[in-house]
């Protein structure tokens, strides 16, 4: 029951690209998916990339429940996502504020396709395909660019919206982080 580490912006272990999973169902992909969970459990994040806690894998977990401090937020299922592949549904964009655990204390706005479909496997090698829309499909674009090495300060179009989430949102009500 390991709760790990997670790496912060600056650390250039968030800045590769992730290396295909290429065998399911192994002990070592169970442990890792059990880390991340408790980790992902414990900073109460709605999702978590392997490369986060210094794992170069393709593997992304994600997962809302309904939650009473988020009244508003969408609910969306707990998935555990191996060499994603997004394809967007259209061009529609849609801004939206995000939080990272890579990046604690943060919030930014940032463009994310409204609409997309996603494929990839579960733990073991069974194909996901699902379409989906607004904040699941924004957690899924937001955690496979962790895959790519992307953090969401990068896709912050203006930067008069990304700050402090204190100061941003000084009620407290702050939007999820992924
Ligand atoms: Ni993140």
């Amino acid at each position: 029951m390991a709760i790990k580490e997670v790496l912060r912006m600056g650390d250039v272990r968030l800045l590769r690209r992730a290396d295909e999973v290429t065998a399911f169902d192994t002990p070592d992909l169970h442990a890792l998916l059990t880390d991340m969970y408790n980790t992902m459990r414990a900073l109460e994040g709605a999702g978590l990339a392997a490369p986060q806690i210094g794992v170069n894998l393709r593997v992304v977990i994600f997962g809302v429940d309904s939650n009473p401090r988020y009244p508003e937020a969408e609910t969306v299922p707990h998935t555990v996502l191996i060499n994603p592949v997004i394809t967007p549904a259209g061009n529609d964009m849609e801004e939206g504020w995000e939080g990272c655990l890579s990046v604690p204390g943060m919030r930014g706005l940032v463009p994310r396709y409204a609409t997309i479909r996603y494929q990839g496997q579960d733990q073991s090698g069974a194909p996901i395909d699902r379409t989906v829309r607004g904040f699941h499909a924004r957690v899924v674009q937001h955690e496979c660019d962790h895959l790519d090495g992307i953090l969401y300060p990068m896709r912050v179009k203006d930067m008069r919206f990304f700050g402090f989430q204190d100061v941003l949102f000084p009620d407290g009500q702050y939007p999820l982080s992924e």
